[in-house]
């Protein structure tokens, strides 16, 4: 896969953050980013894992530093099953949050995807609703709940979905669509 460059939409005079795809070296700043940004990280084994699915896109998003290094500052990760795209995992650090990252990791995998009849699918914690409202803005509508999903705290999680139908704004290509 070709690297894409962004410009961070608010600062035209940052460095561009270039999209491409994460590799098994990515994982220590992976780690680290996830540790800072999620209450419940995944573990390591989780991310090999995931890697390791011939099927699935995972995207990195890194920005060159003032050594001239390329810094990690986000990653997509989305498995396949069947017909359908579950992302499993967004995040995007700390320093670098509201700058269109994640919308620019969302629309790579759309593009990597290829397909203008693909379903996405993720599940969300009710109470995120800076992730809730980024994939609202994406296409996602809420379909339905899973009860006491996260175990660390026994929240609820909010299933969405994003398919030519909630893209044209109903829900009849979700599968089992459920109150919310
Ligand atoms: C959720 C997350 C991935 C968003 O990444 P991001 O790069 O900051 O998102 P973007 O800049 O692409 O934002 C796109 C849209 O999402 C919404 N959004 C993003 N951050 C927001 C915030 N702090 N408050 C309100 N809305 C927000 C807005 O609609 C935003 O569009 P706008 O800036 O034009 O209003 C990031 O906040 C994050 O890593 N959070 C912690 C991890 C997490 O919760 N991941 C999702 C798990 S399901």
């Amino acid at each position: 896969m070709a690297e894409r460059s962004v410009l961070p939409r608010d600062l035209e005079s940052s460095p561009p953050v270039e999209i491409r795809r994460l590799a098994y070296p990515d994982l220590p700043q992976v780690m680290a980013i996830e540790r800072r940004v999620f209450p419940t990280p995944w573990s390591l084994a989780m991310f090999v894992l995931e890697l390791s699915k011939p099927s699935g896109v995972c995207l990195a998003a890194t920005v060159r530093g003032a050594d001239g290094r390329q810094r990690l500052v986000g990653y997509l990760i989305c498995s396949r099953y069947d017909t359908v795209w579950h992302v499993m995992n967004v995040a995007v650090d700390l320093d670098h949050q509201r700058r269109g990252l994640a919308s620019a990791l969302l629309a790579e995998l759309y593009a990597q995807v290829e397909d203008p009849h693909a379903r996405f699918t993720l599940e969300v914690r009710r109470s995120n609703s800076v992730a809730i409202r980024l994939y609202e803005r994406e296409g996602f509508r809420a379909a339905g709940m899973r009860r006491r999903y996260y175990q660390d705290n026994g929240e609820d999680a909010l299933v969405m979905w994003r398919t030519p139908a909630t893209l044209a704004g109903s829900l009849e290509d979700v599968p089992n669509p459920g109150p919310v």
